[in-house]
């Protein structure tokens, strides 16, 4: 009986951490895309507080879960990628918010959404589709 519970547990466990991840990841699209909404009507303190729970998102997501297998089958593990995402494109919005640069703004946020597309095709992940940025 309690050898039956741990095998259950060990079957739920995974999928559930999975479910959870799936769940931050489309809250933190949902956030890029409102994080772009307040940016284009100029709400900039409001854009710049969005920018950081949609990073909230992607770095819960990452660190519950950080070694992952590719499609072919290797490990990888996820955190140097969030490491790059955070200071990089991540950091080039923050700037741009805070300086309220629209310009800028629409650069970052197409660099953004490019290096999100990258860490999914590192892991052979190319059926996850990322919203444009309107
Ligand atoms: C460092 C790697 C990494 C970064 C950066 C990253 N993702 Fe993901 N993404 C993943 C992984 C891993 C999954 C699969 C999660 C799961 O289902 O277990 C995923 C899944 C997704 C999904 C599919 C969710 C579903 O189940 O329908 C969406 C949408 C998504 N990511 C959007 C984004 C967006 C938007 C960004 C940038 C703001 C982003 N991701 C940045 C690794 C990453």
């Amino acid at each position: 009986m309690k050898r039956l519970l741990v095998l259950s547990l060990m079957i739920v466990l995974p999928s559930c951490a999975s479910m959870m991840n799936s769940h931050r990841m489309k809250a933190a699209q949902r956030k890029m895309l409102d994080t772009r909404k307040l940016q284009q009507a100029g709400q900039w303190d409001e854009a710049l507080a969005m920018a950081e729970r949609m990073h909230a998102s992607v770095s819960k997501s990452i660190t519950s879960a950080p070694a992952q297998k590719t499609a072919g089958g290797a490990e990888v593990d996820l955190r140097p990628l969030l490491a790059g995402w955070t200071n990089g494109s991540f950091a080039e919005l923050k700037t741009a918010l805070q300086k309220k640069d629209a310009r800028h703004s629409t650069h970052a946020f197409a660099s953004l959404r490019q290096q999100c597309i990258n860490c999914h095709t590192v892991l052979g992940k190319t059926q996850v589709q990322v919203s444009e940025i309107p």
